[in-house]
């Protein structure tokens, strides 16, 4: 049985993209084709090409808010790369219908909520200011709504007293590292079962 192509699209440091690397091992069904970031400066770039996986940029600022254009240029990497799935982590550009619509079914993304609660951004600040008593992270697929589409997956930890923004990003950043391997593991099996953690 062949390897699922595994492009992984980021902006920024990867610490995600770095846990999906490291399951990719052995009977893991996927193996890693490429990571692809906005920012030809994003630390994950560095930590990609570290381990031998392709990496590539396509910086969005060339293209002075032309999302069409952008959009075209950085789907030039990933059809040479010819994935079968691709996971956003981190990636923090929002992508048009009809990109996404060319990877129907075949696109994650990790998003700092248990969604459908909190979409965008700034997600620990507004489960602190609802006074909620637990938080997490999902993993979705991407669809045109903006953080809307299945969920694959999600991982809950409490929210305590005295938590800052940041005290809680952190502590939702270590089950994504444990929910995003574990999803991709099971949709790379072709199995869509959501993966329940904490
Ligand atoms: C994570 O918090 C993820 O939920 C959000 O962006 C952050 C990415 O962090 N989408 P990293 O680049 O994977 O470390």
């Amino acid at each position: 049985m062949s390897k699922a192509r595994v492009a992984i699209l980021l902006s920024g440091g990867g610490s995600n993209m770095e846990a999906l690397l490291a399951s990719m091992q052995g009977d893991h069904p996927g193996r890693p084709c490429l990571v692809l970031s906005n920012d030809p400066k994003a630390g994950g770039l560095v930590k990609a090409a570290a381990r031998g996986v392709p990496v590539a940029a396509v910086d969005h600022r060339a293209f002075a808010g032309d999302r069409l254009a952008f959009e075209a240029a950085l789907m030039r990497p990933l059809i040479d790369a010819a994935p079968d799935i691709i996971c956003l982590a981190g990636f923090m550009r929002v992508l048009s219908a009809d990109f996404v619509s060319h990877w129907a079914g075949r696109m994650l993304n990790i998003h700092p909520s248990l969604l459908p609660k909190y979409r965008g951004l700034h997600t620990h600040a507004r489960a602190l200011a609802a006074g909620d008593k637990e938080h997490g992270c999902s993993v979705h697929e991407v669809t045109a709504e903006l953080d809307g589409g299945p969920i694959l997956g999600q991982a809950r930890v409490p929210v305590l007293e005295g938590d800052t923004p940041d005290d809680l990003a952190a502590r939702v950043l270590v089950m994504e590292h444990a929910l995003y391997p574990a999803v991709l593991r099971r949709f790379a099996d072709g199995d869509k079962r959501p993966v329940l953690l904490g």
